[in-house]
């Protein structure tokens, strides 16, 4: 359907801004340079290096310590073969256990029995295929697997990931006893910028600190909330947590989020063994309402085609992707039943309806609670059917499964100027 006038100049507006940031994103050389790193200020740390929400796959889900360089590239491979790639997964990154030990110089070693060719060589393997490495370490003495971490060896550790050709690292806080989180982070934010090698920060304290208050100009996002489980409300005492107890958590978070700055609410567990379909599409819409970093935690190469289907939805990814940024909201709760709203650059509106309870029921948007004319006509697409489910005044219902949603986006329609009439123009 076409925009009425004014939405169409205020998106076309929009659009050229988000073509201004996204023009300004530096694509990172294959190479690392090999002399002396650039001077510490070489490198912009605002919304260039992310302007929208980080894409890809990270190993921990679903692989754990059983990481090497056969899964990593078997999951680089699987990205361009089911589409993700084509959909905007870019970054594939190796979590915890691929090193094994510091060698007499004091640098980090990868485990030659899993990663046999070297970082380097699957960094440039990764690249051939379009897209680009991740890598973790830790800020403290150890990692949260026991394998060396990079306290005191952050220069070194810096250096090494940009002369692989390492274009992002998760950066994690366990056995960081007495250290403080914004000094740790910052000393490895400073490390990596020195490199001269744009290379995306993921600051991982699980929100203990409250990093949305001071990691903005340190790293692109943060975890806001303790580990994902691969469940819909279990939690455990160590304080990992179901995708219900995150999406509660990210509720209050919206104001921290925006281009170049992200809150993280974990990775994703679509497609491992916990979550039923419509559990999976209420935790993927969510991570999309949030405007959250999209990182697969899934085997890619035997995925179902409903996961895959959930996992490539361009209309979701797109309120993902958003070039507003702006997180979404919870705009009304009646008990299990929830109205979520994100503000999108076009002008329209993603909504979820939300129902916790375990029994199909009717959920209602009214416009005025999104911001819209009580009274007017809005135009309703639904994401996940992928159907216009046509044009409404004041508010619109549809049934919403148990633990499910129903993902929309709201168009409003001008008063007096139907579609395709252009005023003075
Ligand atoms: C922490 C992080 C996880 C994962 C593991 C690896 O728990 O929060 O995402 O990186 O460490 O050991």
């Amino acid at each position: 359907m076409r925009l009425p006038i004014a939405l169409r100049v205020v998106s076309a507006c929009l659009l050229v801004l988000g073509a201004g940031s996204g023009a300004r994103a530096t694509a990172p050389p294959d190479r690392a340079p090999a002399a002396a790193p650039a001077p510490s200020a070489a490198l912009p740390l605002g919304p260039s290096l992310a302007p929208t929400p980080p894409m890809g796959w990270n190993s921990w889900n679903r692989f754990g310590c059983n990481v090497s360089e056969r899964v990593v590239l078997g999951a680089a491979d699987a990205l361009v073969k089911t589409g993700l790639k084509a959909a905007g997964y870019r970054y594939v990154v190796i979590d915890d256990c691929w090193q094994i030990k510091r060698d007499a110089a004091g640098e980090i070693v990868a485990d030659p029995a899993r990663f046999p060719s070297g970082i380097r060589a699957l960094a440039d393997a990764v690249h051939a295929r379009g897209l680009k490495l991740g890598i973790y370490s830790d800020a403290g003495t150890m990692t949260c697997a026991k394998r060396p971490g990079s306290k005191g060896h952050e220069v070194d550790d810096a250096r090494a990931y940009a002369a692989w050709g390492v274009d992002y690292l998760k950066y994690d806080w366990c056995n960081t006893e007495g250290q403080d989180t914004r000094e740790a982070y910052g000393t490895m934010s400073r490390a990596l910028r020195a490199t001269g090698r744009p290379m995306i920060l993921s600051i991982c304290e699980w929100g203990t600190t409250r990093p949305w208050l001071w990691a903005p100009g340190i790293g692109q996002l943060w975890r806001a909330t303790g580990d994902i489980q691969d469940c819909w409300d279990c939690g455990n005492s160590w304080g990992g947590m179901g995708v219900v107890h995150i999406i509660d958590l990210m509720a209050e978070l919206y104001p921290f989020s925006g281009p170049g700055h992200w809150n993280d609410p974990d990775m994703l567990e679509v497609g491992n063994r916990g979550l039923t379909l419509a559990e999976s599409r209420s935790h993927f819409s969510f991570w999309a309402l949030f405007a959250a970093p999209l990182m697969a935690g899934n085997d890619l190469q035997t995925m179902s085609a409903d996961i895959r289907e959930i996992l490539t939805n361009r209309e979701v990814i797109a309120v993902d992707q958003d070039p507003l940024g702006i997180q979404g909201r919870k705009v009304r709760d009646n008990g299990p039943h929830e109205v979520w709203m994100k503000p999108l650059a076009d002008g329209t509106r993603a909504v979820i309806l939300f129902n916790r309870g375990t029994e199909e029921s009717p959920i209602t948007v009214e416009w005025e609670d999104i911001g819209l004319f009580p009274g007017g006509r809005a135009s309703v697409r639904d994401l996940w059917r992928g159907i216009d489910a046509g044009t409404f005044r004041a508010r619109y219902q549809a049934k919403v499964s148990p633990h499910g949603v129903v993902m929309l986006k709201i168009t409003a329609e001008l008063p007096g100027r139907e579609a395709g009439t252009t005023g003075a123009h």
